[in-house]
């Protein structure tokens, strides 16, 4: 018998009744059109842009898929930690890390809702495309998360699905509970609801769709920068 005696015992119960995407099969099977595994090497424009601009010595990346963000990130002298669901996208970022020379990146399998990342601290965390598959209980505790491990002026660059595009529907967060989606895709005004508890927004875009030598960027979602409030 399940008895829920904390917070934790209640999210992991609503997990269950919400299972997402099998990540490891999307990883092995590779057949979903999605941009991020046909341009698994390039790191998105927001990124490459915004370490233009910043002294950042160390990253975070929650849901790095095969890296291609933190691998950047450390060939441009980011110490980066990243993290993913799927023990096959990890295997395949670390062998991508490997063969370009990317030193400064420790890739670890497994759910970012069970590290213990407290005595952390990181100028920069990157999200592109994990909080868009979070379910809305979750999202709660990963903006706490994100705004306890950031130092103080720290950024997070968050990229997820934007409502009216391809990438996915906007769905209430009541309907979710009885409709499990894969994703979910945020409007302007949602976005800057939910995350001004917590952030300063910085920056807050449609993408462009951009597919150049060295990064890429799709119109189907927002980009958001956000400070430590
Ligand atoms: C849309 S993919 C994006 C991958 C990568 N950021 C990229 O753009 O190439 C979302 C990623 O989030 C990961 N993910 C989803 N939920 C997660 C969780 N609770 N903990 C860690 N990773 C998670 C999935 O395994 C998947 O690789």
């Amino acid at each position: 018998m399940n008895f829920i005696n904390t917070i934790e015992d209640l999210y992991n119960m609503l997990d269950k009744y919400t299972e997402g995407v099998d990540w490891n099969t999307f990883y092995a099977k590779r057949d979903k059109p999605a941009p991020f595994l046909k341009y698994n090497k390039l790191p998105d424009k927001c990124v490459v842009d915004f370490i233009k601009e910043h002294n950042i010595r160390n990253a975070c990346e929650f849901g790095c898929g095969e890296g291609r963000n933190a691998i950047f990130l450390a060939k441009n002298n980011v110490y980066t930690e990243a993290y993913d669901l799927s023990e096959i996208a990890i295997e395949n970022a670390k062998r991508i890390a490997r063969e370009s020379r990317a030193e400064k990146v420790v890739f670890k399998a497994g759910n970012i809702f069970e590290l213990d990342l407290r005595d952390k601290k990181f100028d920069l965390i990157i999200d592109s495309g994990i909080f868009h598959h979070l379910t809305p209980h979750r999202r709660l505790q990963y903006r706490d998360m994100v705004s306890e491990i950031l130092a103080d002026n720290g950024y997070f660059i968050l990229l997820c699905f934007a409502a009216g595009e391809d990438g996915a529907d906007e769905v209430d967060d009541y309907e979710f509970y009885k409709c499990r989606q894969t994703g979910t895709a945020f409007t302007r005004e949602r976005l800057k609801e939910f995350w001004k508890l917590k952030f300063d927004i910085k920056e807050l875009r449609k993408g462009e769709n951009v597919v150049e030598a060295r990064m890429w960027e799709s119109e189907f979602l927002y980009i958001c920068v956000l400070k430590k409030a």
